[in-house]
């Protein structure tokens, strides 16, 4: 398979690492608005490239991993899958336009492709994925984060938000990736509770995951370490998205 990744941050060089390194990949081709970045991952791979622009990229590549931002996700996305190649979105906050989100789905089902999107930063989202067939009652995401990352200085736990999750990253766009994969995988944003908390005892960001429905109840947390190469970035996104990746090139599926 030849991988093509858009966006040589944190996560793309993460991505790219892991995928030299698989036997399945064949080439790797990299794109960055930056072209420092690009030229510093390619010296550390040994199936990468630097493709010309972005066309080059989608015409060379079986699949297109996301690992740039939301205005790369709106410039390429219908681009890629109209010409029917696989899709791993990162930035997908992106998808909280249901009318853009809405038409990828049509394009990735007219051209016979798939549209990925990794948990991310969060654990639970199987539970809340299979849970939905069967009906899900509620489900809530609950973040804690120090309070400096919140940009406040509060002294004791304080609830800063708590409402839908298309209001909360229209408040906190920091929560966006988190709350869309959560809404997306279980019952939408507009009835996809989430709370954000300021907590000065939280040294880490925290994110809680509960759900009630007619499988039962679910609880899963996560409280993450910075990237090395991006202290913004959570460590877990990066894992999950290489998880993904080998979810396209293994035979075996599991979860
Ligand atoms: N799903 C999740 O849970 C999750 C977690 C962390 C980060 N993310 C998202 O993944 C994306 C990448 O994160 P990161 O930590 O690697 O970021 P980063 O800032 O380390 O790297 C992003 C790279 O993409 C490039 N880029 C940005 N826009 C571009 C464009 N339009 N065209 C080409 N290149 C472009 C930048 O130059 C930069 O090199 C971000 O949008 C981030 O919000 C998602």
């Amino acid at each position: 398979m030849i991988l093509g990744i858009i966006g040589c941050g944190a996560i793309g060089t993460d991505v790219a690492l892991a995928a030299d390194k698989m036997e399945d990949i064949e080439e790797i081709y990299l794109y960055d608005k930056v072209k420092e970045a690009e030229k510093n991952l390619v010296k550390k791979l040994r199936k990468g490239r630097i493709a010309k622009n972005v066309d080059e990229l989608i015409e060379r590549s079986d699949a297109v991993f996301e690992a740039a931002s939301q205005e790369a996700v709106f410039e390429y996305g219908e681009k890629i899958l109209e010409s029917g190649k696989d899709l791993v979105i990162m930035s997908m906050g992106a998808l909280f336009d249901d009318d853009f989100r809405e038409r990828l789905i049509s394009i990735a089902k007219r051209n016979r492709c798939k549209i990925y999107l990794p948990s991310g930063a969060i654990c639970g989202i199987d539970g809340i994925a299979a849970a939905r067939t069967g009906g899900l009652d509620e489900v809530t995401l609950v973040t804690t984060k120090p309070p400096e990352s919140l940009g406040r200085k509060d002294e004791k736990r304080t609830v800063v938000f708590d409402g839908t999750a298309r209001e909360a990253v229209r408040l906190f766009p920091q929560n966006i990736n988190v709350a869309a994969c959560v809404s997306l995988a279980g019952i939408g944003f507009d009835r996809t509770e989430v709370k954000i908390v300021s907590d000065p005892v939280a040294v880490r960001i925290h994110h809680k995951v509960l759900a009630h429905g007619k499988f039962g109840r679910l609880r899963a947390e996560v409280e993450n370490m910075p990237n090395p190469n991006n202290p913004k970035s959570s460590y877990l996104a990066s894992l999950s998205a290489i998880a993904i990746l080998r979810r396209i090139v293994d035979p075996v599926q599991i979860g």
